[in-house]
């Protein structure tokens, strides 16, 4: 029993809704979430991003997965975050894949998650949305097709999300790259996305819409996403979600099924980042993530297009130094804008 107790500590998920249950009393007390945010919050003006005509008070953001059922958007931004992404929300309730499903690869600075996307559905989801309705951050929603529902039908539950929701945050990410729903990622095919985004867009409301897209696209593959993206006039694009690729990893636990995030992501998702920016010539807004760690790894997404950066891995990994990550990375870009003359970030985005 003991042992067994041990190794239950020892589960990536069981740690996660350890500090779920924390963050709820946070979540509850506005003078927790004040002390919160003396510890772990910086503040400058200068890294203010204007973007989707929203106001994020600073670059760094919470990426998707860490509060799939929008149960501590408050409490997660009193750690110093602009942005929180809740979900991935799918339209009906769903267990996800059988544990253990969530791998530390310690050695690897990365993760590995086989979650299937988990969540209490979408009815349960806007209850909890109706709590945040009062918030000083940023909340975008992600949101992605029920497991049982076919690619043909996808776009029904994409639109019916939508038309859900995004009354109550400030942007929607269109969650099409999860490696761990079979055949999600065919949506980001042509035949499929445009469909899709049509459907989406057929509401005509005007909330933020942002595609969040694999590191695992061929170029051309981007390509037929970004004639898409751009005709369509989704708002900006996420780069990006998990890998399944498994290169030069040396954790024990590098085959487990899923999906790859943390350090062995971050070259990788910098490459589409700037791929995407060069493209477009800077004309559509990128969020980067994926295996940022510190100020450096942020910089490097911002200077190779991103206009705003995402972190996971960074704040779950370490659990001494994840909390600071949000932090440590915009006290480090405050003085990065200050040596480089910059009156902002943006001054910096695509500035290789
Ligand atoms: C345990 C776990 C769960 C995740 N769940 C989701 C999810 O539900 N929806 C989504 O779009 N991305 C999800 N992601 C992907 C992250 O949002 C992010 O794109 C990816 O981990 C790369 O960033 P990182 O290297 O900073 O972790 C998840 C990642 C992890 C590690």
């Amino acid at each position: 029993m003991g042992k067994e107790r041990f190794l239950n500590f020892q589960d990536p998920e069981k740690n996660h809704e350890r500090v779920l249950k924390i963050l709820q009393i946070a979540e509850s007390s506005p003078r927790i979430r004040y002390f919160l945010r003396k510890i772990f919050a910086y503040q400058d003006p200068k890294l203010e991003v204007d973007l989707f005509g929203l106001h994020f008070t600073n670059p760094v953001g919470l990426a998707a997965g860490f509060d799939k059922n929008c149960q501590v958007p408050k409490a997660l931004a009193s750690f110093g975050f602009g942005h929180i992404e809740v979900g991935t929300v799918t339209p009906l309730s769903q267990e996800g894949n059988p544990r253990p499903r969530i791998w530390k690869l310690v050695e690897d600075r990365a993760v590995i998650n086989w979650m299937g996307m988990p969540n209490v559905g979408v009815e349960e989801f806007t209850r909890n949305l109706n709590e945040v309705a009062e918030r000083d951050f940023i909340l975008g929603i992600n949101i992605g097709k029920s497991e049982v529902t076919s690619l043909e039908d996808a776009s029904t539950d994409y639109k019916v999300l939508f038309k859900k929701t995004h009354s109550y945050g400030d942007y929607i990410a269109i969650n099409v790259s999860s490696p761990n729903t079979p055949e999600l990622r065919r949506l980001q095919r042509k035949e499929f996305l445009l469909d899709l985004i049509k459907e989406i867009k057929r509401s005509g409301e005007l909330t933020p819409i942002l595609l969040k897209i694999d590191p695992d696209l061929s170029y051309s593959q981007i390509d037929d996403i970004l004639t898409i993206a751009l005709n369509c006039k989704i708002d900006g694009i996420i780069a990006t979600n998990t890998t399944v690729s498994r290169e030069n990893l040396k954790s024990k636990n590098r085959n487990k099924p899923g999906g790859l995030s943390g350090v062995p992501l971050r070259n990788k998702s910098t490459e589409i980042i700037r791929y995407l920016y060069r493209q477009t010539k800077a004309s559509l807004p990128i969020i980067g993530v994926g295996g940022i760690f510190n100020a450096e790894d942020a910089l490097e997404k911002i200077k190779a297009g991103a206009s705003l950066v995402q972190v996971y891995t960074g704040f779950v990994f370490d659990p001494l130094k994840g909390p600071f990550v949000a932090k440590s990375i915009n006290k480090e870009l405050s003085k990065v804008l200050e040596t480089e003359k910059a009156r902002s970030i943006g001054e910096l985005v695509g500035r290789e």
